[in-house]
């Protein structure tokens, strides 16, 4: 049984600005109201839209804590009265609204999904806010397919390596982008099938000429959204997550009618729970089994006391990492 204390450790935002911002301080126990759980985190991810939280360009969704951290693992403390299908003492990790940065969180019971079968706490922390986003943009939305090839640009980030594990497991082709050939040559142990160096490669023609792309998932935005659609096959999905080059982009209609494609894009952050929660049962059934199996493996970069959360976002912001970075809280 985990000791309930009144007061926790958490890390705050104490003003916008850059890592230094960051401070560990004392904050009340976050109280759980009756579809949630209170979570005994024992590590927690740090994912790039922290960092935006963290300089006053992503607020939290209305009524979320102002403590970031979007995912977390460790064991159930306590839960409210209409949880009936988690106990105190599971072992769980979960996509939070927030709050991850912390010795405790309270989250809604439907975004929780079981530790995987042979996971550290760690690697589990590692795994809500990728395989969630990756999962509803590639598969959902995108409707990725075995056979298909899926494009994915930032092929070692967190979001990136995961995309690379999930496609490869659904019996997809991976071609992965990165800014450097050291990138590129990890993003291929990741799994990728072929990769190119964003920053000086032909990249879209040389796409287009080897058989194209049938999903493209984006993190880049501007200029590289009319070279995604350029090597776009016939009936292709675009899906945006992110505008790492700029949220506006000057592309031509043409191609879009003459090739029927899709173009979409979503935030995570902001859906609502049940439907978080219908994409935690989906992700169980459908992701769990090829973690557990070892087909699909998480790939952690680096491991953070809590209370070096500074250090953490100096080092994702120095953009060195490959994989996920994670804040270990006991
Ligand atoms: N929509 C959603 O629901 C959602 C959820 C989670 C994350 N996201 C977004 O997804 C992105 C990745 O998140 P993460 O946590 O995995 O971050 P991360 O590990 O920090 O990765 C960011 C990646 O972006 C690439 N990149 C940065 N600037 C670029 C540029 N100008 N051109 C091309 N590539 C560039 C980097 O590649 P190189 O280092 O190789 O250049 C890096 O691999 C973030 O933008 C995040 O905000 C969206």
């Amino acid at each position: 049984m985990t000791d309930i204390s009144k007061s926790m450790r958490a890390i705050e935002i104490s003003t916008p600005g850059g890592p230094e911002v960051l401070k560990i301080t004392e904050r009340p126990t976050p109280i759980i109201r009756e579809n949630e759980v209170l979570l005994a985190i024992k590590a927690a991810g740090v994912n790039r839209p922290d960092v935006l939280q963290r300089m006053g360009m992503y607020p939290p969704p209305p009524g979320a804590t102002d403590i970031p951290g979007l995912e977390a693992a460790g064991v159930v403390a306590a839960i409210g009265k209409n949880v009936s299908d988690i106990n105190v003492g599971d072992k769980i990790c979960a996509l939070l609204p927030g709050g991850g940065y912390a010795d405790f969180a309270t989250v809604d019971a439907g975004s929780c999904l079981p530790v995987p079968t042979g996971f550290t706490f760690e690697q589990a922390a590692a795994l809500p806010e990728t395989v969630f986003t990756v999962w509803a943009n590639m598969i959902d939305d995108g409707d990725l397919k075995a056979g298909e090839t899926l494009l994915v640009h930032g092929g070692t980030s967190g979001i990136g390596a995961m995309a690379i594990a999930m496609a490869k497991a659904f019996g997809a082709k991976v071609i992965a982008t990165a800014g450097s050939d050291e990138k590129c040559q990890a993003a291929l142990n990741l799994g990728a099938d072929a990769t190119y160096n964003y920053r000086d490669a032909p990249w879209d023609k040389e796409i287009a000429d080897n058989g194209g792309a049938d999903v493209v998932l984006d993190m880049t935005g501007g200029d590289f959204v009319a070279r995604n659609i350029s090597c776009l096959n016939h009936g292709g999905r675009h899906v945006s997550i992110a505008f790492l080059r700029g949220a506006e982009a000057k592309i031509n209609i043409l191609p879009i009618m003459q090739k029927r494609l899709r173009l979409s894009g979503s935030t995570m952050k902001a859906r609502a729970l049940s439907e978080k929660a219908r994409l935690a049962r989906d992700i169980e059934k459908q992701v769990w089994p090829h973690l557990e199996s070892g087909k699909m493996a998480v790939t952690i970069d680096k491991i953070f006391p809590l209370e070096q959360a500074s250090e953490a976002h100096k080092h994702m912001e120095s953009g060195a990492h490959v994989g996920k970075i994670i804040l270990k809280t006991r």
